[in-house]
């Protein structure tokens, strides 16, 4: 087993020690964007929730800030949300601009709870979450006796002028609204019958709206976490797309209709960045890099669990309709180093196309066009491979990924071989982004990402191949990049 520190990824978010898993209160606010993350900072595996702290202005570098908020006498901090209150329409900063905090209360566990009981609480913060104070009156909204209530999403909304909350509720949604940010009314829930389910309630929602690209019109995303049966596996992020009028939510696709955010195993708990100024516009999501059967278990022992790469996400027309599409945040073209052109070339079995070392991070960028019946083999380090394949004029995606020797649960749980359908055989984009620990594949403008955890038995360097395995492949546009942080 390698070294924990071979492991610690250089571009993507880890805490100093300690366990982290989902993003919360992602927000944005004078120019700093704040992460806010479930933190048990004295084991590295799940404890006690706090709410863990970081500020970045280029969303690659991160400050660690001190705990943001710590288990009381009501109970944990479990995750949720952070906005701006613009005007202190709550009441509580003093007549000017200020942070919220909504964060789901889990209580001590009685003796015939099956799950800690859980209701929402309120925070608020003059000094861009330096500091916070909890407000008084907490819970703002008390358990309405449901087993799974908990990961509160809160936002302004304008056209209704009211503050809205989506809460998972079981394996639904509620959505709330209050105009003072204390008191709260039950608007409605949705997710019944509608998309994937196990036998888990959903986590950790989200609710947003965006522009459809080229068009003037808009959509709602409601995004939802599915803890054991998402699509590889595991813990996974689902999303609707649909319509919201400040009370209900409304999926514009039949109930059947599943969207997966992310085709990999480690992409959970997604989140994206509230009050990004308009000037900006964009809608930037992050994702815990994990997965919950086995991320207590992960190979590293005084740190445990990494954020995904931010990522853009816009809203495009395909042909089964309107999709979400990732792009890597722009920023990481400030880590390049070294960008070396690959000539534009038709290669065929057995050729390797690339064989190249790379140490702490790298990225692939290329487009290629399989002949029928051929394959493409990335082996971007060891233990992972990525096969692209077309047969009968479709395009497929196999994910492997083998353990590193580990603990029994890390054994049997993180290896994997899965598909991925990419539908009609065409020529696509391929963005491979990889980090010491993570392989982060967007294919297709974007409209796939497959995000997945890697830990390599040998190191620090690694050893990325392409290899056509069948057939024939051409590429064309194809970079090698060397990462770095970037010097701020
Ligand atoms: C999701 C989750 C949330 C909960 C938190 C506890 O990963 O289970 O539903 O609030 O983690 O740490």
């Amino acid at each position: 087993m390698l070294a924990e520190k071979h492991y610690r990824p250089l571009l993507h978010f880890t805490p100093a020690f300690g366990w982290l898993n989902d993003p919360n209160g992602l927000v944005y606010k004078d120019g700093e964007y704040h992460l806010f993350y479930q933190y048990y900072p004295c084991d590295s595996v799940w404890g006690p929730m706090h709410w863990g702290h970081a500020v970045s202005t280029d969303l690659l570098s991160w400050t660690h800030l001190p705990i943001a908020l710590a288990p009381d006498t009501l109970g944990m901090c479990f995750s949720g949300t952070a906005t701006v209150d613009v005007g202190d329409k709550s009441g509580l900063l003093n007549g000017k601009d200020g942070l919220l905090a909504y964060y789901t209360i889990a209580a001590e566990k009685r003796p015939d709870d099956v799950d800690f009981p859980q209701s929402q609480g309120l925070a608020y913060s003059h000094d861009n979450g330096r500091h916070w104070s909890k407000f008084s009156g907490n819970p703002v909204i008390a358990n309405p006796g449901l087993q799974d209530f908990r990961d509160p999403k809160v936002f302004w909304h304008s056209p209704s002028q009211h503050w809205i909350m989506v809460v998972t509720t079981g394996q639904q949604v509620s959505i709330y609204r209050s105009t003072d940010a204390k008191n709260w009314l039950f608007s409605s829930s949705f997710g019944d019958g509608h998309g994937a389910h196990d036998e888990r309630a959903w986590e950790c929602p989200d609710l947003f709206e965006i522009k459809i690209e080229g068009s003037t019109e808009s959509r709602w995303i409601l995004i939802v976490g599915v803890q054991r049966e998402a699509y590889a596996g595991g813990s996974g992020t689902q999303y609707f797309v649909g319509q919201f009028d400040g009370e209900r939510f409304i999926d514009d696709h039949t109930p059947e209709t599943v969207l997966w955010l992310d085709h990999g195993r480690d992409f959970y708990a997604t989140q994206t960045w509230a009050d990004i100024p308009h000037s900006d516009g964009r809608r930037l999501a992050l994702a815990w890099m994990s997965c919950w059967p086995y991320a207590n278990h992960t190979p590293t022992q005084s740190w445990r669990s990494a954020m995904s790469m931010p990522q853009e996400l816009t809203l495009k027309p395909t042909n089964e309709g309107l999709r979400l599409h990732h792009a890597f945040i722009r920023e990481l073209e400030a880590t390049q180093v070294t960008s070396q052109p690959l000539a534009d070339n038709t290669y065929t079995a057995s050729t390797t196309l690339l064989e190249t070392e790379w140490e702490a991070a790298a990225r692939l960028t290329l487009h290629v066009t399989l002949d029928d019946n051929s394959s493409l083999s990335l082996t971007p380090l060891q233990g992972t491979q990525l096969i692209l394949s077309t047969q009968n004029g479709f395009l497929t995606l196999r994910c492997l990924r083998f353990a590193a020797r580990g603990d029994e649960t890390y054994e049997q749980q993180f290896p994997h071989d899965y598909m991925l359908a990419l539908g009609a055989n065409r020529k696509i984009s391929l963005d491979l982004l990889l980090d010491r620990s993570s392989v982060e594949f967007l294919l297709d403008d974007g409209r796939y990402a497959v995000t997945n955890l890697a830990f390599p038995e040998q190191g620090p360097k690694h050893l990325l191949s392409v290899e056509v395995t069948t057939g024939a492949v051409s590429i064309n546009n194809a970079h090698w990049h060397t990462l770095a942080l970037p010097q701020t």
